[in-house]
This record gives structure tokens, sequence and C-alpha cells, in this order.
């Protein structure tokens, strides 16, 4: 099935992505990477360049400045290997993002928009896509920046079924993402509220959509690519191996924080998780971690019990 990870800031980092990986995923999405930040050498903003060692990873930017974009696809961007493509934010909510121009913002402002893309179009070496949402307030602006994509001679859209000011909330609207998909001759990929390999199938038999991009779902739930439950060892490898690539990229002390989040959504649903999830958030490094993970299991019959 295209099942494919979107992006998501603070989780989609080489860490995740090489979790997800071993699940067979059709692709995947890093962070949203800030090209003023990149523009003016931000050394964490270059960390999140690190390529890729599978071929269809796509490198997510957001900007509003069409020069500076321009900018760093020759200065960085171009020279990066493995990145299957370069996929311009149009989507992100925040409000931070939103007063800069960017993001969902370009929703709004479609001639900028279409500059960046002409940038993107006439200056990267290889693919491009749009990610956008439905609109910005009730309108449905993602249409038009669909269209937009197309006459500019782009290669693929994501569309979230959500309008801005929805933010993450209410329901995804799927009939309009299947409306794009026929209204655009670009491949275009549906996302928002899938959680389950039968929820992607659904969307996928209508023959419109080229994949379903799959975001909070696969958060510590990369099996979703793969169709299965992990058992509760599994899960626990899953966990321990995700870490230690934390620890690896980012060092000991960013390394186990920026695991935290992780690990609440890898123990979401267990029976005891509440104990678990405040137990984990407070260890301090690996040996800690595997500690807590061990007593769990070492106590798992009594928690069935209940
Ligand atoms: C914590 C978080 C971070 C996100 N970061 C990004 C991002 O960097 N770029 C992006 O295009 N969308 C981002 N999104 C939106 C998701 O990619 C996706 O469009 C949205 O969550 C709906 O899909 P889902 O229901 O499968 O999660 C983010 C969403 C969340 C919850």
């Amino acid at each position: 099935m295209q099942l494919y990870l979107a992006a998501l800031a603070g989780y989609t980092d080489p860490c995740f992505r090489k979790i997800v990986e071993d699940f067979h995923p059709a692709g995947m999405t890093t962070e949203m990477v800030s090209m003023r930040a990149l523009y003016y050498g931000d050394k964490k903003t270059l960390q999140m360049l690190t390529p890729p060692d599978n071929p269809y990873t796509s490198l997510q930017i957001f900007g509003d400045d069409p020069d500076i974009i321009g900018a760093c696809l020759e200065k960085y961007l171009n020279d990066l290997p493995n990145f299957s493509a370069f996929e311009l934010n149009m989507g992100c909510p925040a409000p931070k993002i939103v007063k800069s121009g960017a993001g969902s913002a370009l929703l709004k402002d479609l001639d900028r928009a279409g500059r960046i893309m002409e940038v993107l179009k006439e200056k990267a070496n290889r693919p491009v896509g749009i990610k956008t949402r439905k609109g910005f307030d009730e309108d449905t602006l993602g249409l038009d920046a669909a269209k937009f994509a197309e006459k500019i001679g782009l290669d693929y859209v994501i569309i979230h079924g959500r309008t801005r000011a929805m933010y993450y909330d209410g329901l995804a609207d799927w009939d309009f993402i299947h409306q794009v998909a026929r209204e655009v001759s670009l491949p275009v990929f549906g996302n928002g509220d899938i959680t389950s390999p039968q929820m992607a199938e659904d969307q996928l038999k209508e023959e419109d959509l080229a994949g379903i991009y799959i975001g909070r779902g696969a958060i510590g739930n990369p099996w979703i690519f793969a169709g299965k439950e992990p058992s509760l060892e599994d899960r626990f490898k899953v966990m321990k191996r995700h870490l230690n690539l934390a620890l690896d990229y980012y060092g000991p002390y960013r390394g186990i924080r920026e695991m935290r989040k992780h690990f609440i959504g890898y123990v979401k649903g267990l029976p005891g998780s509440k104990k678990l999830k405040q137990d984990l958030v407070q260890c301090k490094d690996r040996e800690e971690v595997e500690k807590c993970l061990e007593n769990y299991l070492q106590t798992r019959p009594n928690l069935d019990f209940f």
C-alpha cells in the first residue's frame, strides 16, 4: 500500500525515520526546515539536513521569501545527496509561522506562493511538491494552490483535509481531498486522521490518490506501515533502538529529552500506561529506561489481571 510518513516537526528526525524505515513505508518526510534559519547558517537547522540512507525521503522546507529559498537551494539543498524531493510547506497553522508569511499563510497570498513555486521549479535539481491544507478559513484555497502547482509544473501535491482555522480539530474532509485529486492532473496524496491500514485502504479504493500520508497515527506506532500489532517485547525492543539512535545523534542530554514524547506515544494504551509514562519521562539515561521497561515486563502479569 502507498503509505508515507508525513512531516511532523519535533518527531520525524533522522532517528524516528530510521525506525520507520524498518517497516517499509512508500516514503517519508523530514521535519519542516526553516529557509530563513538556514540562510543565516543556524547550526541546529544545518543538522536537520543530515541526508537519509534511503532514496525515498523528501526534505520539507518552509519560508516566505522566494529569493532566500532560491539562495538556500543553490548554497545547500541541491548538494544534498539522497533526498528524493523538496516539499514546500503551505499548511503549518502555528501563529509564529503564519505571522512570518510562511506555512498556511501562503494560501492567502497565492502570488507569493506561486513565485516560490517558480523558484523551486527553476532551481531545484530534483522533484518538488507542496503540502497544503483544504484552505485557510472557511475557503478552499487548497484547491487553488494545487492548481498553481500544476500550472507551474511541480511534481506532486499533498492535501491535509483541514483548514488552517481548524488546526487539528474536527475531521479531515476526505471528500475535498478526492475532489482535488479529480481536478488536478498531478499525483495527489491525501492526509488526515488515518490511524490504521484499513482506513488508508478505504480511501485508496477510489483510485484517484497516489498515496496516503500518515502523521500522528505513526507516533509511537511505526508498525502502522507494516499493518501489524507488535508484541510488548517487540515494542520495547524498538523503543530501546530508537533511544540508542537518539542518544547517538543528539548526545546524552538532548537525546533522552527528545525521546520523552516518543515514549509517551509508544506506551499509549498499554495497561498501566499512566504510571509507565510518568516513570519513563523522568529517566535520565539509557540504564534508567531499560530498568523501567524491565520492571514493567516483570509486573505485567499483575497488570493483565486488572
Ligand atoms: C506535532 C506535529 C507536528 C507537525 N509538523 C508538521 C511539519 O513540520 N510539516 C507539515 O507539513 N505538517 C506538520 N504537521 C501536520 C501533519 O503532517 C499532518 O498534516 C496532520 O497532523 C494531519 O495528519 P494526521 O491526522 O495523519 O496526523 C504536524 C502535526 C503535528 C501534530
